[in-house]
């Protein structure tokens, strides 16, 4: 093949695949930002460059999601590490991260919990919010823990700490000011789980049973055990889990219950207060 350049190479994977992926697989090829591809078209890329762009391009074409090929999403305003382990972050899961900051002052201490870490996305956003605070992250999955683990290392995050475990298992007599979570919600025979990038993300991070709400209700169920007097648990749910969140909320006698949209105006989050009678 006769050597490219940024701009032939651009223009032949626009024809196959996503602008914006095709933009962010030749910035990962190259180590160079969106700028660099602007201000520098005529670049020839090197034989090595080339073959690498287009085996990235033909796994693209398959349908491996763009973060698994470059190994990193930006969230927040962090760029996180990412692998076949945890699920990609999601632009719908700040707003669970900015209700949370929202609930915790910055210069106060407070414990917080973040079930289904993961990455570590939403418990490493928030540690690097609050640095006075004591974050725990907890996941069932080992290989998803060393991710949040390799991610808060990179990151010179200090106020975290990770738990392998399911849910609350391994956190007998712990109590925190805020709990928040974004558990598996789709539904075992939702088709949405046989498209897109959902066919490559862990099922663990996605099927939660019939409806899509168990681990919903067994993390709301626990919760109470696990709160401070006051203290405040946020869900982030399907967009058709508001009602039922609410409900559930309701019947372990949380209080304040509300819910979030999303930019989309679809509620996305949703929360209560747990106020104990003294
Ligand atoms: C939807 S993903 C959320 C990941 C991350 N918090 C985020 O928002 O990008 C749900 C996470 O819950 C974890 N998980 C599933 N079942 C669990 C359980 N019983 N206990 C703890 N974590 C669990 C999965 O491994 C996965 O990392």
């Amino acid at each position: 093949m006769h050597p490219l350049t940024i701009s032939q190479a651009l223009a032949t994977a626009f024809r196959d695949i996503d602008r914006i992926d095709a933009r962010l697989l030749l910035q990962h090829v190259l180590d160079a930002d969106h700028a660099f591809l602007l201000t520098h078209p005529d670049r020839i890329l090197t034989a090595q460059q080339s073959d690498e762009f287009s085996n990235l391009m033909q796994r693209r074409m398959e349908g491996v999601p763009v973060a698994y090929l470059t190994g990193e999403r930006d969230f927040y305003d962090l760029t996180l590490k990412v692998n076949e382990a945890v699920l990609i972050p999601r632009p719908e899961t700040e707003l669970l991260v900015e209700l949370a900051l929202q609930l915790i002052p910055p210069d106060q201490s407070r414990r917080i919990l973040d079930l289904g870490t993961g990455s570590g996305a939403i418990a490493i956003t928030i540690a690097k919010h609050r640095p006075k605070c004591e974050v725990t992250a907890v996941d069932l999955s080992p290989a998803a823990i060393a991710v949040c683990q390799s991610n808060a290392q990179n990151l010179h995050i200090q106020n975290l700490q990770l738990v392998t475990g399911s849910w609350f298992d391994e956190l007998s007599g712990e109590k925190f000011d805020l709990i928040v979570s974004n558990p598996p919600y789709v539904a075992d025979n939702d088709p949405h789980l046989q498209q897109g990038d959902l066919r490559f993300e862990p099922a663990m991070a996605l099927s939660a049973g019939d409806n899509g709400l168990s681990c919903i209700h067994q993390i709301i169920n626990k919760a109470p055990d696990h709160l401070v007097n006051s203290g405040w648990l946020l869900l982030e749910h399907g967009y058709d889990q508001a009602a039922a969140c609410g409900q559930l909320l309701q019947e372990k006698d949380f209080s304040n219950i509300c819910s979030h949209p999303d930019l989309a105006g679809i509620m996305r989050v949703s929360g209560g207060q747990l106020n104990f009678l003294l």
